[in-house]
């Protein structure tokens, strides 16, 4: 039995033009996706997950073709199963064991599809343990590298690496296509507020590909999201937080503009920065979640606590450490 964790991340900078090829900056924070994997004497794959911002659910997947037998909403459950599948596909790859059979148990402080990288954080803590069940530990990079096939999979092909490459390596990261690096970042203020809903990624990105396909100005404005994030680059170096900030809020902007914000979204920004925060934004595919904010003091999550829009408000710690073993 070996057991793994995975951090998830907020998006400084850059979610969705990372799709097309802009960098982005995501960091990882101390909310973590901790999975169990241990070999099964057959080719069978059960999966447990008790505590995943949704009512616990079991599934059992046989080794033939048959239906799983769930104990959840279908969509949901097929959602979160597709990633693990993917990802044992990817374990069993690595270690040349293609009938390898794993029980699976997940229990996870990330909320799900809320834009704080749950998926890439399950998907990651998963291919880490199974190899390692498998006799094949594989280095932080090959874990991103098989993380990004595995959501590259279930997204259809709209995935970047930034998710997973941040996943695996901890800390902050900068992405721009197939080069993924990690950032000497110092710690960010960081204040998170969450709406208590969610948002489809493959739906959010299919949005953004229409209306760039659409509109010269929605391609346009992917480009200057790239521009913004090459220039908060240069602020994240040199530590200048209210430049930072700056830059946030008009990268909300941007994407608002990219119609992948949300009425509670825009609310939680404004409560930040009306609670003092220096820069508020969305974070992650959007359309429901969680927005990011910069803050020192404490005004930015009072304000989102008692904004009607935020479920819970938090400060996350960045998460230095990526993906790595635990105590079972
Ligand atoms: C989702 O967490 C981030 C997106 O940029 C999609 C991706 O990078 O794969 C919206």
């Amino acid at each position: 039995m070996t057991t793994c964790s995975a951090p998830g991340k907020v998006y400084l900078f850059g979610e969705h033009a990372v799709v097309y090829g802009e960098p982005a900056v995501p960091c990882a924070i101390e909310r973590r996706a901790r999975v169990t994997a241990e070999k099964r004497s057959d080719a069978g794959l059960r999966v447990n997950a008790t505590d995943l911002s949704l009512d616990g659910f079991t599934v059992e997947y046989g080794d033939g073709d048959g239906p799983p037998n769930v104990d959840a909403p279908r969509s949901l459950v097929e959602d979160g199963m597709s990633y693990v599948e993917e990802a044992v596909t990817q374990a069993r790859d690595a270690a040349g064991d293609p009938e390898a059979g794993f029980e699976v148990t997940i229990e996870s402080d990330i909320p799900l599809g809320a834009g704080l990288g749950s998926s890439a954080a399950v998907t990651t803590a998963l291919i880490d343990a199974a190899t390692r069940e498998l006799g094949t530990p594989l280095a932080p990079r090959e874990i991103a590298d098989r993380a990004f096939r595995a959501e590259y999979e279930v997204q259809d092909g709209q995935a970047s690496r930034a998710d997973t490459f941040c996943s695996a390596m901890g800390g902050a990261v900068r992405v721009e296509g197939d080069d993924c690096r990690t950032v000497d970042a110092a710690e960010l203020p960081f204040v998170i507020g969450f709406d208590g809903g969610a948002g489809d990624t493959g739906q959010l990105v299919a949005g953004v590909r229409r209306l760039r396909e659409e509109y010269g100005f929605a391609a346009t404005t992917v480009e200057s999201i790239g521009a913004l994030v090459r220039s908060g680059e240069r602020a994240l170096a040199d530590r200048d937080l209210s430049e930072l900030g700056r830059l946030m809020d008009v990268n909300h902007g941007l994407l608002s503009a990219l119609g992948v914000s949300s009425r509670t979204l825009d609310d939680m920004v404004w409560a930040a920065r009306e609670g003092g925060a220096l820069g508020a934004k969305l974070t992650g595919a959007g359309g429901g979640g969680c927005i990011v904010a910069l803050d020192e003091g404490d005004g930015a999550r009072t304000a989102l606590s008692y904004a009607p829009a935020c479920q819970e408000a938090f400060r996350a710690e960045l998460a230095t450490e990526g993906v790595r073993v635990e105590d079972p």
